[in-house]
């Protein structure tokens, strides 16, 4: 983690009473964290809504059969940048299924799509900030002729007071990682705060760590 007092001295001048609330004021040593970096919606964000929407995407409720593909577990915590644990934050998550394609009608990629996914889910943080969510691997999809998506999962994070953060996770160990256009225009630093971090397995399961930080909301 990237860490930066430069960012308190800036927020002292801009926000100078909540900068003091997390402990900048008088202390401009005291280090904050890069915030995590935002990324782009993407054309997918879900537009039907859907009954099941919890923190397993491998399941639909009342159908028979789970979803296609490697199932993962992914976990975290949402803090601020001095570090605190933020409750209750509301997180959106939508992604591709096994296949790669989206539970979108903008999705044109003509990979078959897996009806017992559920696509997204909405789930919030814990009293601590953490949260987790079961779901598949996403497949990688075309987003031009030249240009494949390495699997990620976007997030849309908010909370009140804060900065509402849309970005996107990417995976370990990813060769489409190497050459994706959107996380290589990103800093070694940025790209390292995307990659979820790989957590071992459990039984089938692969589980994998993913922390964000959220901004001060900015004037
Ligand atoms: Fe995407």
């Amino acid at each position: 983690m990237r860490i930066i007092s430069r960012r308190c001295l800036i927020k002292l001048g801009l926000l100078g009473g909540l900068a003091s609330g997390l402990g900048c004021g008088g202390r401009f040593g005291n280090a904050l964290a890069l915030p995590t970096p935002a990324e782009t919606e993407g054309p997918f964000y879900p537009v039907n809504d859907q009954a099941d929407k919890d923190a397993d995407l491998t399941h639909i409720d009342g159908h028979g059969d789970s979803a296609l593909g490697q199932y993962i577990l992914i976990s975290g915590r949402i803090t601020d940048v001095a570090g605190h644990p933020l409750a209750e934050a509301m997180i959106a998550i939508w992604q591709a299924d096994a296949n790669g394609r989206y539970h979108h009608p903008l999705d044109s990629n003509p990979a078959p799509a897996d009806a017992n996914f559920q696509g997204w889910a909405i789930i919030s943080s814990d009293d601590d900030g953490f949260f987790r969510f079961k779901t598949v691997m996403p497949g990688a999809y075309p987003a031009t002729q030249t240009w494949t998506r390495p699997p990620h999962i976007h997030f849309k994070i908010a909370k009140q007071g804060y900065a509402t953060l849309i970005t996107q996770m990417y995976f370990p160990d990813q060769e489409l990682n190497t050459t994706d256009l959107l996380l290589n225009r990103k800093s070694p630093t940025e790209r390292s705060a995307m990659i979820a971090k790989n957590a071992g397995q459990q039984g089938n399961w692969v589980i994998y760590e993913y922390n964000v930080i959220l901004d001060l909301l900015h004037q």
